[in-house]
């Protein structure tokens, strides 16, 4: 379905939103290891999540609901049975790289696969460190899924350190650590989102700018309660709307605030927004609360690069959208991690921004350009990229003229009811 974005009016109100996803992720899979009953409130009904759910079922994990949640019945670290299918983590690299961790420290072997997007994503990454730890996992020759994983138990715990800022890679070398004979760690040089760290209280340590974490295997992970706080990669599609829609004021209510999250505030408030943040409370070591945001005249010199990269990586789209609608200066740099997203991401941004009437200079890691105030309405191209198509809906809002965004459901990967709540604001 094709999505007709026009100038807005103002945005206005309090809203809440799907909870995050990562935490979501992590919090299935702790939960379908742990020796007991779980409940997840406010858990998102996202296309990724789903596939994650999904693929805990088909290793034997029951998962119902009652009225407020989705309960777990854990089985424990040595409870998943084989399954009969190939499981299928559709879009999502998060099932498929987390799952991968556990599945490596089965006495069973496993496929899995996903769609288009997912089998061009790279593997290597998370191949190398598990093939380490004592797993056999095949995959394309261009180290792709399909994978299959030929688990191993006890596996060998091992050191490692990231050789690119990944929360999926640390969260699948940890997950296996839970199976391994010993202690794993693996050691950051650039932080990336703590997730995992946090939900199973694993200890960190930090020598020489670099951060370790160590798991040790065999402690069967106790059952989770939880409100899984708002998603603030999704808040972050209605606070640029909010600061660029002129006398747009809105209120967030209980969104995540972790810190290897929340980049993304301060960067649009150094541009001049106005983001006030209240924290309300913390949720198994998660920080959530509400944030309040008016329109804003946003300007500056933006230049995004090194640690900042692994802490914005998904909220990179957005943000160059948001500063090619403002007086900015724009420039990406040491990205080139955004070409093995869900799409390449850099190809498509400076694709679609041209379009929109930018004049983008692309580099093989990033892009730089002059935002200005009168950016045209085009058809974007999102390769079904659901991260593509909010970017370019917030774009559309500002711009002069239609902007179409095809594949705009794409968003329920992460942010179902994401058209819902812009609709009433685009003007007819
Ligand atoms: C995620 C980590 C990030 C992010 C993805 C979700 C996670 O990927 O882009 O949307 O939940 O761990 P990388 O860690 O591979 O950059």
């Amino acid at each position: 379905m094709d999505a007709v974005v026009r100038r807005a009016r103002p945005i206005t109100g309090e809203f809440t939103l799907p909870g995050d996803k990562s935490i979501g992720h992590r919090a299935l899979l702790i939960a379908a290891l742990a020796n007991g009953t779980s409940e997840l409130r406010q858990f998102p009904n996202s296309g990724d999540l789903v596939r994650t759910l999904d693929c805990i079922r088909s290793l034997g994990v029951g998962v119902g609901r009652n009225e407020t949640s989705l309960v777990i019945e854990g089985k424990g670290l040595g409870g998943l049975r084989e399954p009969e299918q190939t499981l299928d983590a559709g879009n999502s690299g998060t099932t498929a790289r987390l799952l991968s961790g556990i599945l490596s420290g089965q006495t069973f072997q496993s496929s899995l696969t996903g769609d288009q997007s997912l089998r061009r994503r790279p593997m290597k990454r998370i191949i190398d460190p598990l093939s380490r730890m004592g797993a056999r996992i095949d995959s394309t020759p261009g180290f792709t899924p399909p994978l299959t994983i030929h688990g191993r138990f006890p596996l060998k715990p091992i050191s490692y350190e990231l050789p690119v800022p990944s929360a999926q890679v640390k969260s699948a070398v940890l997950l296996a650590g839970l199976f391994a004979e010993g202690t794993t760690t693996v050691v950051e040089t650039q932080p990336s989102r703590d997730h995992t760290e946090r939900m199973l209280s694993l200890p960190i340590t930090e020598q020489g700018g670099k951060k370790i974490v160590s798991v040790t295997g065999g402690k069967t992970p106790g059952p989770i309660q939880m409100n899984i706080p708002g998603d603030i990669s999704s808040a972050s599609y209605l606070i640029a709307a909010a600061l660029t829609v002129p006398q747009s004021e809105i209120v967030l209510r209980n969104i995540g605030l972790n810190p290897t999250r929340t980049r993304i505030l301060g960067v649009l408030q150094n541009m001049g927004g106005q983001i006030h943040v209240h924290e309300r409370g913390s949720e198994l070591g998660e920080p959530f609360g509400d944030i309040h945001v008016s329109f804003s005249a946003l300007s500056g010199n933006i230049t995004i690069t090194g640690r900042d990269v692994p802490l914005l990586i998904d909220e990179l789209p957005l943000l160059a959208v948001t500063a090619a609608l403002c007086k900015a200066h724009f420039q990406l740099r040491e990205a080139r991690e955004l070409r093995h997203k869900e799409s390449d991401r850099i190809a498509l941004l400076v694709r679609n921004l041209r379009s929109m009437g930018l004049d983008v200079e692309e580099y093989e890691d990033g892009f730089a350009f002059e935002g200005k105030k009168n950016v045209i309405g085009a058809r974007i191209q999102t390769d079904g990229d659901h991260r593509v198509a909010m970017a370019f809906a917030v774009a559309g809002l500002g711009a002069h003229g239609e902007t179409v965004i095809p594949d705009a459901h794409s968003s329920d990967i992460s942010f179902p009811g994401f058209w819902d709540l812009l609709s009433p604001f685009i003007t007819s």
